[in-house]
């Protein structure tokens, strides 16, 4: 047996969080109305535990819906892609992804993984796991953000990226058309991306997917407020606040927000704001959108990749597109 080699890992982001992006995107965001928080500061290692959390809640049909296109489906997606290298946006725990790597050590095709993430202790955890899991397999990760460091990405041979979870759905409209510009932009003729979403369904399902009973999602979204703390010496005391989910059906979207339940002030010396919140007033934290697999081609086509073929579960409820960047394209300036 070909013993397991070491993952290598790449850190792309400064190793002091706070000394990042963080302070922009809270002025931004703090700083005129509406409201919002960004949402990629929700997976410090509380964050990731639960969201790993969420995943494995009855009300929560997303993860194991993609799990079970995944488990039918994952032959025929490794042999349409081609690829030899598969790296995952977004990565987590990848835990859904060994399917994936299942159907490619099969076919005996895969050399390289290269799960990348903002949530370095769960990034390092996974890397390690899956290792030990697939001896011959190299293992890169990257801990990186991947609405900045996608030019990062490793070249050579053919890869399929992919980006699971819904996760692409946490991006407005507009941040998607950048993201996936410039994801094309980044791979070559016959790469490809696995993408997934969860599809537009009843209000009430939704709702219920995040709003548990349990109150996890509610302690995960809050968690934010948490960041601030730590990391901007802000004073949110959130036992004033309360999560409100709810779908807005004209953007189909769920519209995840924490108000303030009383008049309060609350500093946040880190990024030098100071605010005067009054009952009732809501702060954004994030969006979910959900899609129409016609509406997603588009994007992707609008992106500049040919859709290959759509996947859905048997109850209609989620789905995985894998879309090609055509032969013709302009290779990527740098590119081998
Ligand atoms: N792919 C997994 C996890 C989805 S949760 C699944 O399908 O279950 C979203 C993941 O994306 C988290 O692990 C989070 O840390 C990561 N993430 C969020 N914003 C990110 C960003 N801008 N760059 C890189 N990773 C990000
Ligand atoms: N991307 C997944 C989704 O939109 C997971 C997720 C991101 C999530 N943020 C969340 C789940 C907030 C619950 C609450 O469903």
């Amino acid at each position: 047996m070909t013993p397991a080699r070491e993952p290598i890992v790449q850190v792309l982001l400064p190793r002091d969080w706070a000394a990042g992006s963080l302070v922009e995107d809270v002025q931004r965001g703090l700083g005129s109305l509406p409201l919002t928080l960004p949402p990629k500061w929700l997976y410090d290692d509380r964050g990731s535990q639960l969201f790993d959390a969420i995943t494995r809640l009855p009300e929560y049909y997303p993860t194991e819906r993609e799990r079970s296109i995944l488990r039918t489906h994952a032959h025929d997606i490794v042999r349409e892609s081609g690829a030899d290298t598969l790296v995952e946006l977004g990565s987590g725990t990848s835990d859904k992804t060994r399917t994936l790597l299942d159907a490619f050590t099969a076919a005996g095709v895969l050399e390289r993984f290269v799960p990348l993430d903002v949530s370095e202790a769960t990034l390092r955890d996974a890397a390690a796991e899956i290792s030990a899991a697939y001896p011959g397999l190299q293992v890169e990760a990257v801990v990186g953000d991947f609405t900045l460091h996608l030019g990062s990405l490793p070249r050579g041979g053919t890869r399929m990226v992919a980006f699971l979870g819904g996760t692409i759905g946490n991006l407005y409209v507009e941040e998607r058309g950048a993201f996936l510009g410039a994801l094309a932009y980044s791979l070559a003729p016959g790469d490809s991306l696995l993408v997934g979403t969860d599809l537009v369904k009843s209000a009430d399902r939704l709702v219920a997917a995040y709003d548990d009973a349990e109150g996890v999602t509610a302690d995960f979204v809050l968690n934010s407020l948490r960041v601030l703390n730590r990391e901007l010496g802000a004073d949110f005391d959130l036992e004033r606040f309360r999560y409100v989910p709810f779908w807005d059906p004209s953007m189909e979207r769920m519209d995840l927000r924490v108000r303030s339940e009383v008049p309060q002030s609350v500093r946040v010396p880190g990024a030098g704001l100071e605010l005067e919140l009054a009952a009732g007033q809501e702060i954004r934290v994030e969006i979910s959108a959900k899609f129409r697999p016609e509406g997603i081609a588009r994007e992707l086509r609008d992106a500049g990749f040919e859709v290959v073929r759509t996947w859905t579960d048997d109850a209609g409820d989620f789905a995985l597109t894998l879309a090609r960047i055509p032969a013709g394209t302009d290779p990527t300036p740098g590119s081998p």
